[in-house]
């Protein structure tokens, strides 16, 4: 870290925005495969609660690879990178009063692990989206499985890099059994339950 930097506090703060808001400011953690369906239910989740009333926002990871994280490849290195800046970017999102969804594949365990020792305890909630690589490879939207298969791609998620499962996800929604539809209900049913939403 820099030298000769002073922390700020803000003028308003989270609770005053949260009360603003009628809801509580937390992260959900999507994580799972490529084509398992993460960017699908975290956009449609958003929308759900966006027509609640609820301030909510998506982090994509192919969106945010083409501006905050451009400068990122997907070694092991830069994909831990990738996860500590969004974890950052997420923390600021909680303390603004907001809920965010963050769709990235996130292989590593540790990786998310930091993220949920970055902020409190009840604000962040780990959503595997859970399918199995032969039905994402058999949807492959993209085209990438098939790339990957033809080592056009290195370090692909399944195939030639590693995807460590959640070993405890506060939620499990899995998309090759449930309609992209059936998991929104899901979601929003489990988040009614904690008092959250
Ligand atoms: S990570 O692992 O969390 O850093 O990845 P993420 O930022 O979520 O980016 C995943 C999207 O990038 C595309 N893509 C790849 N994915 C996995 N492995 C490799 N090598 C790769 N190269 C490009 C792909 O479109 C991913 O999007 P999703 O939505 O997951 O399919």
């Amino acid at each position: 870290m820099s030298s000769n930097i002073v922390w700020h506090e803000s003028s308003i703060s989270k609770q005053e925005r949260r009360d603003k808001n009628k809801h509580q400011s937390f992260i959900l953690w999507f994580t799972g495969l490529s084509a398992s369906g993460k960017s699908s239910v975290a956009n449609a989740f958003a929308r759900t609660l966006f027509d609640r009333g609820a301030q909510a926002f998506v982090l994509d990871g192919d969106n945010v690879r083409h501006g905050l994280n451009q400068d990122l490849g997907f070694n092991e290195t830069d994909r831990k990178e990738n996860i500590r800046r969004i974890g950052e970017v997420s923390k600021l999102f909680v303390e603004s009063g907001q809920i965010v969804l963050t769709a990235f594949i996130s292989p590593y365990r540790a990786d998310r692990d930091l993220v949920r020792e970055l902020v409190e305890k009840d604000e962040f909630l780990e959503v595997y989206i859970k399918c199995s690589i032969e039905e994402c490879e058999k949807r492959d939207p993209k085209g990438l499985y098939k790339k990957a298969r033809n080592e056009e791609i290195k370090h692909f998620t399944g195939i030639s890099a590693p995807y460590e499962e959640p070993a405890n996800p506060e939620i499990v929604l899995d998309t090759e059994k449930h309609s992209i539809d059936d998991c929104v209900k899901q979601l929003t049913k489990t988040l009614i339950e904690k008092g959250l939403i």
